[in-house]
């Protein structure tokens, strides 16, 4: 048995895998995010602890037995969080997440220093974890002088499950101090933020031992004592994993809190003036690269806040049947945005609402104006050199087949619809849980599933969506206009 632990923006879940990668089950816990001002983004390190303990309570109630066998645990989590911590191992403040902005104008400032994209191959982008460094150091002075060790999210929870302050490639690549090409810290860029070596924690590959469960956490989850915790990976790494997304030709497209155009490569492809992440994988020796989208399901789940109506059902309102884009048209930058704009302080909008405009009408503004921002990752990957010939959907909006079909049609490319199972982020770490505790061979075990069925872009109605995705084009730079 392995288990893989997910450390999701909104829930923390646990998957219990046999040793032919069999899902025994699973189970989760929520995570709330706290939004104290515009902009910002957070989560209390201390509930991850909460929500893995609940979480695998509620597994062990009907698979105790399965988990008193446990070989080898994953971890996933969320990335590019600053986790910080004192030298007594207390976290300082709260994490600040992937989708807080507020450095926006510290992430300039490295991002204008060469070594920074010549290192790291990226922009440093607000949301990574240099940048909040920086906002510490001069908004939060005294907390900044505690730092011992600055940790990502999922990594937090393995100095709890081992005592040990361990990373792996895939999520330090998101930090904004690694140099990625080298797979190592580097003391420039550490330096440039005003910290060091020693705050960082030690670096394996994934694949990796990365510390042993303590005895006293394991008698408390009813787990073996001493077993393997391997490296992991940043949540999107992991997803690859379980999706067996791990070699060049390779896609999936993510539709989840964030939304990820993710494609494996066996080499390292850098292209920052794209605003295209490129991160080491979690296998050794290779690398992918991502278009992020700051909100894609989350602006289902933001309208759905609005219209207190489930998000499930906003998008079974839709029906079965593609339509032809309206007038409406929505843009997601609830967040700000990565890709392609590298922009923290726009923000989303409505265009083109008339006294028709119902709810329905809003629901398919949203998936189609997230599906739009998928085609402009699709063009961003293209110019860093990776043309995509089919992806494979996953996340929860992968669940919505007026989605998928949107999503085909806007994108030109067929959509895989795995086969029945669960193959994102948590499956994917309980995979590097096998690895680890093993020894095994990674791309054996990291293999695609069947596909289910596949979506095909409709011809018919690929000349309206074009039009509209050339209407959502020209939104952007006049909405920059408006706010700034
Ligand atoms: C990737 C990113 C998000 C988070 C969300 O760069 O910021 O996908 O990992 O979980």
């Amino acid at each position: 048995m392995y288990l893989g632990l997910d450390l999701g923006t909104s829930s923390l879940k646990a998957l219990l895998i046999d040793d032919s990668q069999r899902i025994l089950g699973s189970a989760s816990a929520p995570l709330t995010v706290e939004r104290l001002h515009p902009g910002w983004s957070e989560q209390d390190p201390d509930s991850w602890i909460a929500a893995t303990r609940a979480a695998l309570a509620e597994l062990a109630k009907f698979h105790a037995a399965e988990l008193a066998k446990v070989r080898g645990i994953g971890l996933s989590g969320h990335m590019h969080g600053a986790t910080t911590i004192d030298r007594a191992g207390k976290v300082i403040r709260p994490c600040i997440l992937w989708n807080d902005t507020r450095s926006f104008k510290e992430a300039a400032e490295l991002d204008a220093d060469p070594q920074f994209r010549r290192l790291t191959g990226n922009i440093v982008f607000p949301g990574f974890t240099a940048p909040k460094l920086k906002w510490m150091a001069a908004n939060e002075p005294e907390a900044f002088a505690r730092v011992a060790k600055v940790l990502l999210p999922k990594d937090y929870l393995r100095l709890w499950l081992t005592g040990e302050a361990i990373s792996e490639m895939s999520d330090s690549a998101g930090t904004s101090w690694l140099d990625v090409g080298k797979r190592a810290w580097d003391d420039g860029l550490l330096s440039a933020t005003g910290l060091d070596r020693s705050q960082m924690p030690a670096l394996v590959e994934g694949t990796e031992r990365a510390g042993s469960l303590r005895a006293d956490v394991a008698a408390e989850l009813g787990l073996p004592t001493g077993i393997p915790i391997a490296g992991g990976a940043g949540d999107n790494a992991a997803s690859a994993c379980g999706m067996g997304t791990v070699g060049d030709n390779h896609a999936f497209a993510s539709l989840g809190t964030s939304g990820v155009l993710f494609a494996a490569n066996n080499r390292y492809l850098p292209n920052p003036d794209s605003a295209v992440h490129a991160f080491c994988h979690a296998l050794p020796g290779t690398w992918h690269q991502m278009g992020v989208i700051l909100s894609a399901t989350d602006s289902l789940n933001w309208l759905s806040g609005v219209t207190s109506t489930q998000p499930a059902v906003l998008t079974s309102e839709l029906g079965e049947t593609l339509e032809a884009p309206g007038s409406v048209l929505f843009l997601p930058y609830l967040s700000g945005e990565r890709t392609p704009h590298n922009d923290a302080s726009i923000r989303g909008a409505f265009a083109g609402l008339g006294h028709e405009s119902d709810r329905v009408a809003l629901t398919r503004a949203v998936v189609e104006g997230v599906s739009f921002a998928f085609r402009d990752s699709l063009a961003a990957l293209a110019q860093a050199g990776t043309s995509l010939t089919r992806v494979t959907a996953i996340g929860g909006g992968s669940r919505s087949r007026y989605w998928l079909e949107a999503l085909a049609t806007v994108l030109n490319l067929p959509v895989d619809i795995p086969e029945g199972g669960d193959f994102g982020a948590a499956f994917g770490a309980a995979r590097l849980g096998l690895i680890a505790a093993e020894h095994a061979d990674p791309l054996s075990v990291c293999t695609q599933p069947a596909t289910e069925s596949t979506i095909l872009p409709n011809r018919d109605l690929a000349p309206a969506f074009d039009e509209a995705y050339g209407r959502y084009r020209s939104l952007y730079p006049a909405l920059k206009g408006a706010m700034s």
